[in-house]
């Protein structure tokens, strides 16, 4: 059975209550035996092995996150590597509930000239699960304090340009790790969310002047699908291709890292840590 490639809005009037409800119209794979990833909203990180049998991440190595990992580094070196490019081509694959892409959104909005922001968006954030674009459509995020602080530190302050504190939510109440937020247009505009197959997404992409962001992803595909999106990358990619992928992909725990898997198809690594070029 496969996720249909139609476009998948959700409407903004979704409750909280139904976050965790598959979507009705649209066709959703057996995670069981293929993709690991939700049978209900959570951001638990699992391996997918070769025979489809799903293992735990350890703990600490399992969380979606506002400002995760170099993020802040990544965005500086693709702004220097397409410095002459005219519209930088900006893909999220694996994009889950929106805090990644949100992120170089804030990250681009906040410390560049706004011409940057601009050649790189729409962001182009694809899942394979329904129930992670869902929450991308929501509206609202549930924020962790470390995340409030880290958009406050890095915005200049300006957490409210982006998030605003969403009705019925107390800051005082300290029994609550975490809060919900309106999530500002600001961030929903700059970024299309649809339901996607990374190894399908891959052969629509622009070929010159793009990023292709495969974060904290890789664990989740079993070493044959790994290959075949490393090399389908490569081969789509133009001279001046990137493809960035981040801690939990390497990780120890796994078997065969992304960077082992994406150095044998050809890519190299560039000066930024996890990021990887044709050239
Ligand atoms: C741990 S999250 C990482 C989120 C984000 N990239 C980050 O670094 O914070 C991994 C996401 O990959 C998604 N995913 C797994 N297999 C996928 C595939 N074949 N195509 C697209 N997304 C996939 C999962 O549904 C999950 O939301």
């Amino acid at each position: 059975m496969k996720i249909s490639n139609t476009t998948l809005y959700y409407p903004k009037s979704i409750k909280k209550t139904q976050l965790n409800e598959q979507p009705q119209n649209v066709q959703v794979q057996s995670f069981e035996k293929t993709n690991p990833a939700f049978t209900s909203w959570s951001r638990t990180v699992y391996l997918a092995n070769e025979f489809g049998q799903k293992t735990r991440f350890p703990k600490n190595c399992q969380d979606t996150w506002i400002y995760r990992g170099n993020a802040k580094k990544f965005v500086k070196f693709i702004h220097d590597w397409f410095k002459d490019a005219p519209k930088i081509n900006f893909y999220n694959f694996g994009c889950s509930n929106g805090s990644e892409a949100f992120t170089y959104v804030m990250e681009m909005d906040s410390n560049y000239e706004p011409e940057f922001l601009k050649k790189c968006t729409p962001i182009i954030a694809r899942d394979i699960e329904p129930i992670a674009i869902k929450y991308a459509y929501f509206g609202e995020m549930e924020l962790e304090k470390g995340e409030v602080e880290s958009i406050v530190a890095n915005t200049n302050g300006n957490m409210d340009k982006y998030f605003k504190l969403a009705e019925g939510e107390d800051l005082s109440d300290k029994s609550k790790m975490k809060h919900w937020y309106e999530v500002n247009p600001i961030l929903n505009n700059n970024v299309d969310f649809q339901v996607g197959d990374a190894l399908e997404e891959i052969e629509k992409i622009e070929p010159e002047n793009t990023i292709v962001t495969l974060r904290n992803f890789w664990p989740y595909l079993n070493l044959h699908k790994r290959k075949e999106l490393a090399q389908k990358a490569y081969d789509r990619l133009g001279d001046n291709g990137l493809v960035a992928i981040a801690k939990f992909d390497n990780n120890p725990f796994d078997l065969i890292t992304a960077d082992s898997i994406l150095r044998e198809v050809g890519f190299k690594p560039t000066e930024c840590e996890y990021v990887y070029s044709k050239r």
